[in-house]
């Protein structure tokens, strides 16, 4: 039996990352807790640290088995997940399908437009400056990633979407667009963070055609649209019985 006493490490706003006996992983501990506009909103959504952590492991495992290399290493406990240590890139790279969100608010696009082709983007990690949208030039002048490195998140970023889309559409579900995060290990290697969940990405039901009623993510709890639970068990239940169907 090891005697190692967990600390913590990092607390965000939805995880807790806690140390173990290995100092090469790491316990990240789902929340229910919900932020939205950089915590200006805060509330609870009843379930969602294990459910988000259950969407994230099923997804994480399926990406890692289709040659993303992920920091996935189980899930003990349906809201705890083990994970290799990184060192967290200070860049949200989101990827959109469809137009929603700040991408209509910054540009005029009508929300539900198809993009032609998906569209990367990349945000500052920093909430006190409110996760500004970054240029490359940006990225680069801040020293943030090398421009091997970006080429390599960009890389990785068409191809989630692209399996991530596959897996969806399995699911009956359109995935407009997602935000993932990357870390790299100990030997500088890339890895695929953080979480992917109905946090993390706006879905909506390819069953429901009421842009209201389809939306099975977090704008949920933004726009204060109800039923914000049922929407996540919803997405939980989909997604298990795909990762089913593809045993
Ligand atoms: P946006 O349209 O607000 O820029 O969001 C794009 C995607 O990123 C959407 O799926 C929600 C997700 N997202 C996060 O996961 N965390 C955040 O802090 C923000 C702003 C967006």
């Amino acid at each position: 039996m090891s005697d190692h006493q967990p600390e913590k490490r990092y607390e965000g706003k939805a995880k807790i990352l806690y140390s173990t006996a290995d100092p090469d992983v790491l316990l990240t501990y789902f929340k229910d807790d919900a932020t939205a506009f950089n915590a200006q909103k805060k509330g609870t959504i009843q379930g969602k640290g294990e459910i988000n952590c259950t969407i994230a492991s099923v997804l994480l495992q399926w990406l890692e088995t289709k040659g993303i290399p992920t920091h996935f290493i189980e899930q003990p406990k349906s809201n705890e997940m083990l994970v290799k240590a990184v060192t967290i890139l200070p860049v949200e790279v989101v990827v959109r399908n469809i137009a929603a969100g700040s991408l209509c608010k910054q540009t005029g696009l009508k929300q539900g437009t198809v993009l032609p082709q998906p569209l990367v983007e990349f945000f500052l990690k920093d909430d006190a400056l409110g996760d500004p949208l970054l240029t490359r030039d940006r990225l680069m002048l801040l020293n943030i990633v090398t421009p091997d490195q970006l080429q390599e998140l960009t890389d990785y970023a068409q191809k989630i979407n692209a399996l991530m889309q596959e897996f969806f559409v399995s699911c009956d579900i359109t995935l407009v667009d997602f935000k993932i995060e990357f870390g790299t290990d100990k030997n500088g290697t890339i890895l695929l963070a953080d979480e992917i969940s109905p946090d993390t990405c706006r879905l909506w039901d390819q069953q429901i055609a009421d842009p209201q009623a389809r939306v099975l993510d977090k704008d949920r709890f933004r726009q204060d649209l109800g039923k914000v639970e049922d929407a996540y068990q919803n997405v939980q239940a989909r997604v298990l019985a795909q990762a089913k169907a593809l045993q």
